[in-house]
């Protein structure tokens, strides 16, 4: 439960090793968040994370956490629902695979869809039934600006973010009246290790200004945020660029 000056006393990270999910977590748990379970595949970095967490002052758990293998989370997170009341559910893991080697390989582009997609419906509507029986609780979704138009660069991740955005947005309909918030991030380019070694884009950012933005977000109960808020506008006109001129633009 949030405490009386509505700071959110507990977090569980679904991507525990997520870089723009480190950075929320740290600015949470310096801002009172005193629960906080890291969930994701078993790492040093996610070891490394919960450490220092811990040094912020919160009680941190490691649970492991695979968002390909569907069957398992159930079972996962049922426990950590069982266990604790949570305010924030964030939905980080993602991967944004390789689109010239995957358009050549099924099993490879499927892999990059069940990950952002089917991973995040499975566990989306766990986390969604679990928050509706706690009768309140945020899950925020780290889609992508890659959602709102698919590039012909990057159209394997781009049509997976799509399909987890526009099943984040129905899920927080499903929920009005329940208690249960649901909130859709878009950032750009940010500077994390899923992007390390590629060339920047226009309007990127950082995974401290992503974090600022969810904190924010969250306060204010938006159902939408984009990171830096100017993609709000750029993709409301790229939207509507047609086909030829789209596919020849150099993002
Ligand atoms: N960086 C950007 O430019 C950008 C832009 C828009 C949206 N996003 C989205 O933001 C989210 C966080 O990304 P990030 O930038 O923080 O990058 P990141 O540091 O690479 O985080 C991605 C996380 O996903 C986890 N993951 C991948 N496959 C998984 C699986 N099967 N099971 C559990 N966890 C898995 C990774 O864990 P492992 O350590 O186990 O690999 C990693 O912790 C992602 O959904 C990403 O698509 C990022």
């Amino acid at each position: 439960m949030k405490d009386s000056l509505g700071a959110p006393q507990s977090l569980l990270v679904l991507g525990g090793s997520s870089d723009i999910a480190m950075s929320t977590a740290r600015k949470m748990a310096a801002a009172r968040t005193k629960k906080i379970y890291l969930a994701g595949r078993p790492s040093q970095r996610i070891e490394d994370n919960a450490a220092e967490l811990r040094t912020l002052g919160a009680t941190v758990e490691v649970i492991p956490f695979d968002a390909a293998a569907t069957d398992d989370h159930d079972k996962v997170l049922s426990q950590v629902f069982a266990a604790d009341d949570i305010d924030v559910v964030l939905l980080a893991f993602g991967v944004l695979g390789d689109q010239a080697e995957d358009e050549k390989d099924p099993a490879r582009a499927v892999a990059v869809a069940h990950v952002n997609y089917t991973g995040a419906v499975s566990s989306g509507i766990i986390v969604g039934q679990a928050l509706k029986k706690q009768g309140h609780g945020s899950l925020v979704v780290l889609s992508s600006v890659a959602a709102e138009r698919a590039r012909r660069a990057n159209f394997i991740y781009g049509s997976s973010k799509a399909g987890l955005d526009a099943f984040a947005q129905g899920l927080g309909d499903s929920m009005v009246g329940t208690g249960v918030h649901v909130m859709v991030v878009r950032p750009g380019f940010v500077d994390t290790k899923m992007t390390q070694g590629k060339e920047k884009t226009p309007l990127s950012t950082t995974p401290d200004a992503v974090a600022d933005l969810i904190i924010t977000g969250l306060r204010r109960g938006s159902h939408t945020v984009w990171a830096p808020g100017a993609f709000r506008y750029v993709m409301s006109g790229l939207r509507h660029v047609p086909r030829p001129l789209f596919r020849r633009l150099p993002m």
